[in-house]
């Protein structure tokens, strides 16, 4: 596996492979890398020839009283998994090799898509992430990216942006993984105490839930939400930013539920937010 710092050592690597007629996945990540970024990189591993992981902790897509200094981070140990998962190619830039002093450009998917859900409690988030994701996609130029399921409103924000920037590559989004009672894998797990971490998955449990009663027949959203809202009520101390059932592909808000549905969360746990969602078919 080879170690990059610079995008045009990376477009060196991509441009002399495409020579070669290999095909490219790439799979973007903000490090501290988990079973589900391995899930990650194994799908990228089987689809293409080469596999390109980048590292790079966004700081355009943190809110000034966020996380981003104390973002986790622990690059020896996602090279370890990189290589465990037989990524080709490990990209580190730093801040300055993505965003140059004069830095003034930004991507910014406008409408109901990035006002709802996260994008409302984290004003600026989504034009970060759709901002870092062109220039990523611009220097690994990749015929396929790989997303978690996970993060589903930045999958949706990703898929709108990559159709109206034309992008020439296909979005391959993956199940999320979960831990074995149930809570969502992310890298911000580790902020939880104990007794967090223990009410954790109720989250999950909830979402499930609300999945059995639309499967028995119910198709009212304020049904379903309430019940959601209960169970997570059940958490001491936790804090619900938002419930939310909507249209999986645009996220507009629903009034009776049809077709495929996001049924999706997200909870402030002590310091700790924490996301999950469920896509489920509504017959
Ligand atoms: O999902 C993430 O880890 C980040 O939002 C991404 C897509 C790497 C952009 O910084």
């Amino acid at each position: 596996m080879q170690l990059i710092h610079t995008k045009n050592k990376l477009r060196t690597f991509v441009r002399e492979a495409r020579a070669q007629g290999k095909t490219i996945g790439f799979v973007p990540t903000m490090g501290y890398l988990h079973a589900g970024h391995g899930s990650l990189i194994q799908t990228a591993r089987k689809q293409n020839d080469v596999v390109v992981v980048s590292v790079f902790v966004n700081p355009t897509q943190f809110g000034p009283n966020e996380d981003l200094s104390a973002y986790p981070r622990d690059a020896e140990r996602d090279l370890a998994l990189m290589r465990t998962h037989g990524a080709d190619v490990a990209f580190f830039p730093n801040v300055e090799e993505i965003y140059p002093a004069g830095f003034t450009t930004y991507v910014e998917v406008q409408g109901p898509m990035t006002a709802t859900l996260c994008g409302r409690s984290r004003p600026g988030h989504f034009r970060g992430v759709a901002t870092v994701v062109t220039k990523l996609f611009h220097m690994a130029a990749p015929d396929r990216a790989y997303f978690g399921q996970k993060d589903a409103q930045q999958v949706a924000v990703i898929q709108q942006m990559t159709r109206d920037l034309d992008f020439d590559l296909q979005i391959v989004v993956c199940p999320t993984l979960r831990e074995p009672d149930g809570l969502a894998m992310s890298s911000r797990n580790v902020y939880l105490s104990t007794a967090e971490r223990a009410q954790a998955p109720t989250i999950s449990k909830a979402l499930f839930e609300a999945e059995a009663m639309i499967q028995k027949g119910e198709r009212t959203v304020a049904a379903v939400s309430q019940h959601i809202q209960k169970k997570l009520q059940t958490m001491p101390g936790a804090a619900i930013d938002y419930i939310s059932i909507v249209d999986a592909r645009t996220l507009a808000d629903l009034e009776t539920l049809h077709s495929t549905v996001l049924i999706a969360v997200a909870v402030k746990l002590g310091r700790t937010r924490l996301i999950d969602n469920i896509r489920v078919d509504v017959s």
